[in-house]
């Protein structure tokens, strides 16, 4: 696959997507929502790609979404086209994905990657919301997202602020999954990729549904969920294979199925 934002590898069962814009700090315009939009569709329908993960460069994972296209737009654009409504494709993505973030991770980025299912950081990372810098204020997100990955204290006083975090700060906060050395940043990503991809993959939707519940019910609700997703599975010939598998000291080979 060709895209003018993107650079897309397979890596056997893992999708490896890299936002390419250096010139602009992988600033998130509407061509990379549109080639983001078209990249994850294609994973979500090839049986044959198990995990993704969605990378930047060194500097910049992404420094927001691109100020200089939304500078001049009104009201009635902004709200009338519904910007921004298109990254609801992306969180519907359904099979698993993390974020891998080296450097500048700001406003629409650090939203991207809080996106995912989670963030593998570079000890280079730096995360912020500094959209109210700019007289405005998280739109991808953020201002919910945030609080949920590290409660409200740290949340509002970084969008109230604008300040960035460090990558050791966000560790310990918990927005971030694991810290790597940038050097090791894509390989570490593509490693625990591999591993989620060579899960059964029925499991690993069904897991990606039941912690995504968390954020959306009540402890009833959401145990009630676990538990019949968990039920499910048992019609999976996955779970018979994943089972024996263990039971003869051998590794599972999934199919899906
Ligand atoms: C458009 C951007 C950009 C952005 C950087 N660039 N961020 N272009 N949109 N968000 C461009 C710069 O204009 C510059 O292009 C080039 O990338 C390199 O950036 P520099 O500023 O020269 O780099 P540096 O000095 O290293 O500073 C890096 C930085 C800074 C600290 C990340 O670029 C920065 O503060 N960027 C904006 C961060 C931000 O406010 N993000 C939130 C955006 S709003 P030229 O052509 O000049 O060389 C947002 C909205 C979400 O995300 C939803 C609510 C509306």
């Amino acid at each position: 696959m060709n895209f003018e934002t993107l650079l897309v590898e397979t890596h056997d069962a893992v999708t490896l997507v890299r936002l390419n814009r250096p010139q602009a700090l992988n600033a998130l315009n509407s061509a990379v929502l549109a080639d983001l939009i078209t990249v994850f569709a294609a994973y979500e329908t090839d049986p044959a790609q198990r995990c993704l993960v969605l990378t930047g460069s060194d500097k910049a994972f992404a420094a927001g979404a691109d100020i200089k296209e939304m500078s001049q737009q009104s009201f009635a654009a902004m709200y009338g086209g519904n910007f921004f409504a298109g990254y609801d494709r992306i969180t519907a993505c359904r099979k698993p994905w993390i974020a891998a973030v080296s450097g500048f991770a700001l406003g629409g980025g650090c939203e991207l990657a809080m996106m995912a299912d989670f963030i593998i950081a570079s000890e280079t990372a730096k995360f912020g919301q500094p959209e109210i810098k700019l007289a405005v204020m998280p739109g991808m997100g953020g201002s919910q997202r945030l609080v949920r990955a590290i409660g409200k204290a740290k949340a509002m006083e970084m969008c109230l602020t604008g300040r960035m975090m460090d990558a050791a700060e966000a560790e310990r906060a918990g927005l971030v999954a694991r810290l790597v050395p940038m050097a090791e940043l894509v390989d570490e990503a593509l490693k625990t990729a591999a591993a989620i991809a060579a899960m059964a993959p029925l499991a690993a939707i069904a897991t990606k549904e039941a912690v995504d519940a968390a954020f959306e019910s009540t402890l009833t609700a959401g145990i009630r969920l676990e538990r019949r997703l968990f039920h499910a599975l048992f019609g999976s010939e996955d779970q018979k294979e994943g089972m024996a598998a263990f039971v003869e000291k051998r590794a599972g080979a999934f199919k899906g199925q």
